[in-house]
């Protein structure tokens, strides 16, 4: 019987140390040079080297500025600052990779839908189908204000423009073009029959699109779509919609416990449990010892940044922190920021956080689960996950970059590979493919989007 097969993304942004806060100083980390093309080539030929499914492109359009109301400590200490774009490398990066697939994170709160499917749609055409869709729907106050709003809106509004903005994009990609629209048909002077090419006459309480679609089918139509929603509204959004779930965590029964929820919310939606993917973020910490690897993790401590770690702990939590002591437990409360990131240290049935052991936690792999020890250590771990907690894959974070990719890659992946748990070769042509399976190159038919065809038009 072949072994459970995982899955792994890198998950990186377009800024320097952007999830290992104040790691850009460190002698082996290259982050500084994310302005530079020559960096996101080079982390695209190591993932691909690596077989990873795709590359993860987290994203905020604001600055973490709750921390002392004031962005000067994320100006400081580079928290998820400078922010560049995140999808302006993709074409570059699929012109040296055959396989790797791209997920960038773009926010239906502040994105148009009928702008955002052709953006999408014409990178999926640009890397001959690997593309995919982290849905956010943001945050942060400071990229309310930035974007046109008065404040930031409520999540539960936040979710319910986001439920209909992936209605809209789905009528797009899904139903406005044909798969035989496109004719090229030069003797009858047709380059696409226009009776095969609808409107999507959509209505609704955000947006009026009356469409069509200005792309022509790209090779998987709707982007592979990743999720991460942990609000209970969250988790029925990404039930409904999402193929992968990304999800944060410390501890192997914090990962069964949302494994189960959200498979269970998956079925509910009238989905098999396992039509969506869940992939937990690790940050690995390799040795070729077990004391050297934990010797690595006490060095690399010491590059984080406290009070940029704080920022970054504000932005996500909603608090500001810079009005805690230090040696304060961690208040527990309901956010409108991710109320995920501040259970971590408020709902922990083993102890209380006070701020700076949770800073401390919090500066390596934005507080993610840490794998220290040797290779064979880290696949051990990575296989109780993948088998007791229910895993997928892994979505696989940095403390200095690109190094942690390439060591993961030249040391674990072989291992997994012996362990017959992970692809030797990618198995199709597409990102969906490669994720579930040759022939899944759109949207399986019990997503709602392949349901209800909502347009009422023939694919
Ligand atoms: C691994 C991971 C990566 C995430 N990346 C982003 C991101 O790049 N941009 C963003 O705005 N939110 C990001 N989020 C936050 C989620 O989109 C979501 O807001 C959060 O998990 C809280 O869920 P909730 O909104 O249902 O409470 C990420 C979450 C996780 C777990």
């Amino acid at each position: 019987m072949t072994k459970k097969q995982i899955h792994l993304n890198g998950f990186i942004q377009n800024s320097p140390s952007p999830h290992s806060t104040g790691l850009w100083k460190h002698e082996k980390d290259h982050g500084t040079r994310h302005n530079r093309l020559d960096y996101w080539l080079d982390t695209a030929r190591t993932l691909e080297r690596g077989k990873f499914d795709a590359m993860f492109i987290a994203d905020v359009l604001g600055t973490y500025s709750v921390y002392g109301d004031s962005h000067e400590a994320a100006v400081e200490h580079a928290v998820q600052l400078p922010a560049h774009d995140p999808t302006l490398a993709i074409t570059a990066m699929a012109s040296v990779t055959r396989h790797l697939g791209f997920a960038p994170t773009i926010s239906t709160t502040y994105a148009q839908p009928y702008a955002l499917a052709r953006q999408l749609s014409t990178l999926d055409h640009l890397t001959e189908g690997r593309v995919a869709w982290n849905v956010v729907t943001s945050y942060l106050e400071s990229e309310a204000v930035n974007l046109g709003l008065e404040t930031r809106l409520p999540k539960e509004m936040r979710y319910n423009r986001a439920d209909e903005f992936l209605e809209v994009v789905y009528k797009l990609w899904e139903d406005s073009w044909e798969s035989d629209a496109v004719v090229y048909d030069r003797e009858h002077d047709t380059f696409a029959d226009p009776k095969k090419v609808h409107p999507i006459n959509h209505h609704g309480e955000s947006f009026n699109v009356p469409g069509p679609h200005l792309v022509e089918p790209s090779p998987q139509r709707t982007p592979v779509l990743f999720q991460a929603g942990a609000s209970p509204k969250g988790r029925d959004f990404a039930a409904k919609h999402a193929e992968a779930v990304f999800t944060k965590n410390h501890s192997l029964e914090a990962l069964s416990a949302y494994v189960k929820d959200i498979r269970e919310r998956t079925v509910a939606q009238g989905r098999q449990a396992d039509d969506i993917k869940v992939f937990p973020m690790i940050l690995p910490i390799i040795g070729r010892t077990e004391a050297e690897a934990y010797e690595k993790y006490q060095a690399l401590q010491n590059s984080v940044s406290y009070e940029g770690t704080a920022a970054l702990l504000s932005g996500h939590t909603g608090i500001d922190f810079s009005q805690y002591d230090p040696d304060q437990y961690i208040e527990d409360l309901e956010t409108e920021a991710v109320q995920g990131n501040l259970d971590m240290y408020t709902k922990d049935p083993n102890r209380r956080w006070t701020l700076r052991e949770a800073i401390k936690n919090h500066g390596l792999g934005n507080g993610t689960v840490k794998f220290v020890g040797t290779p064979e250590q880290i696949a051990d771990r990575i296989e109780e996950w993948a088998s007791v907690g229910d895993a997928d894959g892994f979505n696989v974070a940095q403390s200095y970059s690109p190094g942690t990719f390439e060591e993961f890659v030249d040391h674990v992946v072989p291992e997994l590979q012996a362990r017959g748990i992970y692809r030797t070769d990618y198995e199709g042509e597409t990102l969906r493919e490669n994720m579930f399976g040759k022939g899944s190159r759109h949207l399986a038919d019990s997503h709602p989007a392949r349901r209800s065809n909502l347009t009422g038009q023939p694919y």
